[in-house]
């Protein structure tokens, strides 16, 4: 049967590549650090020693639109075109050319299907961002064969929290049943608290820091009970207009398993937006241990879980107290003056 050696959960974000492959002078102050943190991750990859990726993303109405926008998708072709114009455009990621795995999708599909997860699927789908940044950061050759999964997280009503986290589940069954010899590796990306376009875009930091902080708890913990306890589609809304990538992320959880604590667990405040590196290894070895291990060292990331009361996260506490006693000063004034006129 296959060997599922790594599950890897990540943000992603399209301005990687440009921020670390411009001219140094050209480089955003904050591309070093991303750079060394994204290299280090990518370690925990190799020491997985993947033939096969099973990659999960979304299509960002690419290829999908409103009229016709799949809950669940999977693509079933020979290969993959990727990297839409208006990625090669804005964010200068390159085009590239992914093998598919047609005898692992038409298995993937079909055992999906027998645990009621009954997927759209498409024999010429094109890959964009939310699949090929994954590829730019963990296995730039981009060598091996992929099974991508496309999932709904645009475009209302979307699929449930716990639908996404039980489809992670119903595919990790059906890695562990195909019959190969191959390693299998799931690599899938999503997001912390985003926003995109509206009021809290590109502030000083995430629109959340406190929601990034329950989610990397939750995550690198495998809690799936205090998840789809505290995330509804409104809670996504309330903490960034594009949270709901938060999902993608619970699915791979899901596959990892309940209870499963990350092998590997990196983050890092990108001024508009919190990136977040997650590794499980479920049949952990001496190679991958030290490699989680070593690939930490150099990227001050965690060997295990980070809590949501680690001291990291003091600061965005302190912050939120603050404005909460500010607005509250501020509506008292306010009420103040008004009595006044
Ligand atoms: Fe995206």
């Amino acid at each position: 049967m296959a060997e599922l050696t790594a599950v890897l959960a990540s943000t992603h974000h399209p301005f990687y590549y440009k921020a670390t492959t411009s001219p140094p002078d050209e480089r955003p102050p904050y591309a070093g650090d991303w750079q060394r943190k994204v290299e280090a991750y990518r370690e925990t990859l190799i020491a997985a020693d993947p033939d096969i990726l099973v990659m999960v993303g979304a299509d960002h109405f690419h290829q999908l639109w409103l009229d016709n926008y799949p809950q669940f998708l999977i693509g079933q072709a020979e290969q993959y075109d990727a990297t839409f114009y208006n990625e090669e455009r804005e964010f200068g990621i390159p085009k590239f050319l992914l093998q598919g795995d047609v005898d692992f999708s038409r298995y993937m599909h079909q055992e999906l299907m027998n645990q009621e997860f009954d997927l759209a699927v498409s024999h010429e789908l094109k890959i964009d961002h939310s699949i090929i940044c994954p590829i730019i950061t963990v296995r730039p050759e981009a060598d091996l064969p992929v099974v991508p999964i496309y999932t709904n997280i645009f475009v209302p009503p979307l699929p449930s929290p716990k639908r996404f986290y039980e489809l992670g589940r119903a595919i990790r069954r059906v890695i562990d049943s195909y019959p190969t010899e191959k390693k299998v590796v799931a690599i899938g990306t999503g997001h912390l608290s985003l926003e995109l376009g509206g009021p809290r875009q590109f502030g000083e930091h995430g629109p959340d820091p406190l929601f990034d902080a329950d989610a990397i708890e939750w995550l690198s913990t495998g809690n799936a009970e205090a998840i789809l306890a505290n995330v509804t589609h409104e809670s996504m809304s309330g903490v960034g207009n594009a949270t709901h990538g938060f999902m993608d992320l619970l699915l791979m959880m899901g596959i990892a398993g309940e209870g499963e604590h990350a092998d590997y667990v990196d983050q890092l405040d990108l001024f508009h937006t919190r990136e977040m590196y997650i590794t499980w290894y479920p049949y952990k070895n001496q190679k991958q241990a030290e490699a989680a291990t070593a690939a930490a060292e150099v990227s001050d990331a965690s060997t295990g879980p980070i809590y949501a009361n680690d001291a990291v996260w003091d600061q965005f506490r302190e912050e939120k107290q603050e404005s909460e006693q500010g607005t509250g000063a501020d509506a008292l004034s306010a009420v103040g003056e008004g009595s006044e006129r």
